[in-house]
């Protein structure tokens, strides 16, 4: 007997839900360190290129299959294509987000212990700031507490289920998020130098993309968006039928979006302010942010102060709504194909997803010597996630979108059987995009980094 499955509450609660899982550490931590990474305002560009023509396509695809087959990212494939070997497919993209949580938990343990600090005006002392987050990550036992306990945070939400849990949070997190990153943007244009900063935003550097840009672009879009990997699927799922997938889709591409480009000028300001390199990769706002509220400090100390309370505290929630739309794909199929309850199928893989954190988060501290090919074990696993499995997951829904499922299927789907005027005429160009372009994109995104 199958447990019946909870549905969101309506349209503006299943955006909420899907932004919550879109807007997460990769908007607010990896976005702005690409921008800089990769020439600032070209980067901009072609991310939004990217996330229009090809992650949202790929958004559709996976919205289709979640919402048509009413079940978990394994069980969708049994379902629309039982006589198939899909399902197998499938259960990579249970999986997948399983690992990537594994790591995404341990950065938002970070996030955690940052608005500890920052609650504590941490960043308004003498300290050195430009070393306090190599010292916190690399110092053992603190980062692996600080990732327990978010992983705990996140475990009870998901203990809530559909309705109580995630819906109760990202119904409030979300519009509240954006009106803390809208504050902080304000605070970091107004800083002294920032203007440095927003011209960076503003103005193209074609000659910093290179194809490794474009790819790093197309490849953020995805992630961004949590394309690949079953989330999407699983939200889908819960997805009411007379709500518009074409609606919800551009919505919360929209969001995701327009938050990035703030996140972008909430930091990049703020690190010119401070005369730091943008290009200083990952540890841009554990690293360079702190050094900047420091310096404000001390000509605004108490602003300062409340600044970096409420940024933490954004890049917190941005987290733990990213985390928990991560789990419930596990928790969906254990429920759902095992006959676990709730409560154990989250218990468990909490567990061993802070269990295998563990690895990770020691990495960065007294295992950092541990590598393969090359780069520390931390690195790798983000490059397996994002670079292989993403990848792999988003080719698997587009062709079995665009090639298995039956065209008037997808049509019904795409459409609510014809009844949504918007969704109709702008069919003929998803089908396009989700045939033709996105697959396209989806293997230059994973091949660029092995041929240039
Ligand atoms: N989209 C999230 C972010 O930007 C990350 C994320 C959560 C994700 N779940 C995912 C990415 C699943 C890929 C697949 O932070």
């Amino acid at each position: 007997m199958r447990t019946k499955r909870e549905n969101f509450g309506g349209r503006m609660a299943v955006i909420a839900a899907f932004a919550g899982s879109a807007i997460g550490l990769g908007n607010i931590w990896r976005f702005p360190y690409l921008v800089g990474e990769y020439g600032g305002a070209a980067f901009v560009l072609v991310y939004i290129l990217a996330s229009i023509f090809l992650a949202l396509p790929i958004f559709y695809a996976e919205s289709i299959i979640g919402r048509r087959s009413q079940s978990n990212a394994f069980g969708a494939f049994r379902v629309l294509a039982p006589k198939g070997k899909w399902h197998y497919f499938g259960f990579i993209t249970v999986l997948a987000p399983l690992l990537i949580l594994t790591y995404y938990n341990v950065v938002g343990g970070w996030s955690l212990q940052f608005l500890f600090k920052s609650l504590a005006f941490g960043f308004n002392g003498s300290e050195d700031m430009t070393g306090y987050f190599g010292r916190f990550i690399s110092s053992g036992w603190a980062p692996l507490l600080t990732h327990g306990l978010f992983a705990i945070v996140v475990a009870v939400v998901i203990l809530g289920g559909v309705k109580s849990g995630i819906e109760r949070l990202t119904k409030w997190t979300m519009p509240l998020l954006f009106v803390l990153i809208l504050g902080i943007v304000v605070y970091s244009v107004c800083l002294p130098g920032a203007k440095a900063g927003v011209l960076y935003l503003a103005r193209p550097e074609w000659s910093g993309l290179s194809w490794q840009g474009v790819s790093a672009a197309m490849g953020q879009a995805f992630f961004s968006l949590s394309l690949g990997m079953g989330t999407i699927l699983t939200y889908a799922s819960y997805m009411n039928k007379k709500d518009s997938i074409f609606q919800t889709g551009w919505s919360t591409a929209a969001a995701d979006v327009m938050f990035a480009l703030l996140a972008a000028f909430a930091v990049m300001p703020a690190v010119f302010a401070a005369g730091i390199d943008p290009g200083s990769g990952p540890g841009l706002i554990f690293e360079s942010l702190p050094y900047t509220f420091q310096q404000m400090s001390l000509a605004i100390p108490v602003i300062s102060g409340i600044v970096a309370i409420l940024f933490f505290f954004s890049v917190l929630m941005a987290a733990l709504t990213s985390a928990i739309s991560t789990l419930e794909v596990g928790v969906a199929y254990l429920t759902e194909e095992t006959r676990m309850s709730r409560k154990k199928a989250t218990l468990l893989l909490s567990g061993i997803i802070w269990a295998i954190g563990v690895v990770w988060s020691l990495s960065t501290g007294p295992w950092s010597d541990v590598t393969v090919f090359g780069v520390g074990l931390f690195d790798a696993v983000d490059f397996f996630c994002s670079n292989v499995l993403m990848p792999f997951g988003g080719l698997l829904f587009t062709i079995f979108v665009g090639y298995r499922m039956p065209k008037p299927d997808v049509y019904d789907e795409f459409t609510n059987g014809g009844t949504l005027r918007w969704s109709r005429r702008l069919y003929p160009a998803f089908r396009f995009l989700v045939r033709y372009v996105a697959p396209v994109g989806i293997v230059l995104v994973s091949l660029t980094p092995y041929i240039f």
